[in-house]
């Protein structure tokens, strides 16, 4: 039996990092599957990006058994740790990382670093938010690829801290070595040297993680910060045209140009007459002033991530009916039809009731209302 060894061998800023990392990645987990918490999302990432990076440097600055010289990664060890782990209940377990835990922390550690960092690409290519908007314009055909890179991460890291919390319980019931313990107390059922945490290794990571924090609570809570900013602005329609604001913005709200290609917007405009069952009865020369404002403005010179999928899927087929397009369908199916015909909403095309900022061209996932509560215009 081993129960009689004891050595101090996490720090105690190894685990208020782990234990930040643990509660930061969980709560990503969670916020990723609520649009309107994109910004939390974003910010919780920089506290997971934060706390993995500090694992890589604490593995160089921090105490012995954080470190990675200490790490095992040799496969013959790898392998005569199961045969051990299988043969013998009671084994004597190691201080540091065995070579198990070893190729974990380090297979983790970069995945980990490898899925926020296309977390914060598809913010800014996608979104055209945050320190990566600048990527916005010249790789949006790109986001639908770094997207699924975002997920199959995530899901990953999933399957891996999976399998950690199972090798932890196991160790913990089976073979009674107290493994949940040793990351709370710092102390391991294991016979080595104890760890010692020298002066400047103290400073330098409270300060690094108060850093992070301070960093993560700037990114959610300070307006137009670098970290969220949105490349786009909004738009007033009313001031940069008028007749359009005015004409089309009497029987539901004002369509932001951006939302269909030109020769959609063509189309409708040809079918002024009878849109809609309406007849819109615009003169020529308010037609050619709208045609033009809207082919200037339209989703082919737009990098709007609406913008973009929108254009792509309705190509040249001319279609104008944003709410009969699948990529419309598709984002609001999980929505009951109930709520599009209540006294809110009343009707599909009435946008603004869920998107606040709809009519200036601001329809960002932490702009959603939902369930909606801004009365119809
Ligand atoms: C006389 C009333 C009226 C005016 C003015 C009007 N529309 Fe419409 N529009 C409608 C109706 C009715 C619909 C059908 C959907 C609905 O009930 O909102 C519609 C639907 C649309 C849709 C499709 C919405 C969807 O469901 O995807 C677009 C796009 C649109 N209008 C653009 C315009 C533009 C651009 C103008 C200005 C040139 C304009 N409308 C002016 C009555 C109007
Ligand atoms: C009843 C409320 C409601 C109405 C009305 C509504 N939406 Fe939405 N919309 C939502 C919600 C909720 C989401 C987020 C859905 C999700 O991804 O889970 C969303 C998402 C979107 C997105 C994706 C945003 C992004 O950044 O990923 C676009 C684009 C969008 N809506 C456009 C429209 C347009 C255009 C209209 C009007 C023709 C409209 N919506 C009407 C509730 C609404």
């Amino acid at each position: 039996m081993n129960n009689s060894y004891k050595t101090y061998v996490w720090s105690f800023l190894g685990r208020i990092s782990h234990w930040l990392l643990v509660i930061s990645l969980f709560s990503c987990f969670i916020t990723s599957f609520y649009e309107e918490m994109l910004t939390l999302h974003i910010s919780i990432g920089i506290v997971v990006f934060g706390m993995l990076l500090m694992k890589i440097v604490w593995g160089v600055i921090g105490p012995k058994y954080a470190r990675w010289s200490d790490f095992e990664f040799a496969l013959k060890d790898l392998k005569y740790y199961f045969i051990e782990k299988i043969k013998n209940r009671y084994r004597t377990i190691q201080p540091g990382h065995n070579p198990a835990s070893s190729w974990f922390a380090f297979l983790v550690t970069w995945f980990g670093i490898f899925c926020c960092i296309s977390g914060f690409l598809l913010y800014g290519i996608q979104e055209g938010n945050g320190i990566f908007s600048f990527l916005n314009e010249d790789y949006i055909s790109k986001s639908a690829l770094i997207d699924s890179i975002h997920i199959f991460l995530s899901y990953l890291l999933l399957v891996m801290i999976f399998a950690h919390v199972s090798g932890v319980l196991i160790e913990q019931f089976y073979h009674k070595t107290n493994m949940v313990m040793a990351m709370v107390s710092g102390y391991k059922k294991a016979k080595g040297e104890d760890i010692t945490t020298t002066y400047r290794m103290k400073l330098l990571g409270s300060l690094y993680i108060i850093l992070v924090l301070l960093v993560a609570l700037y990114a959610y809570f300070v307006p137009e910060n670098s970290f969220t900013k949105s490349k786009f602005k909004e738009i007033s329609y009313k001031e940069l045209n008028y007749d359009f604001y005015f004409e089309c913005s009497d029987c539901h709200n004002l369509f932001p140009p951006f939302l269909l290609p030109a020769t959609s917007w063509l189309e409708l405009m040809n079918n002024q007459n009878n849109h809609f069952e309406e007849d819109l009865e615009l003169d020529k020369s308010l037609v050619k002033k709208i045609n033009s404002y809207l082919v200037e403005n339209s989703a082919d010179k737009s990098t709007k991530e609406s913008a973009y999928y929108l254009r792509k899927e309705i190509n040249d087929s001319k279609s104008y009916t944003i709410t009969k397009t699948k990529y419309w369908k598709e984002i609001h199916k999980e929505i009951p039809k109930e709520v599009f015909e209540n006294d809110i909403v009343e009707k599909k095309s009435n946008c603004v009731a869920c998107h606040k900022g709809f009519e200036q061209g601001i329809i960002f996932d932490n702009n959603i209302t939902y369930p909606p509560k801004v009365t119809k215009k």
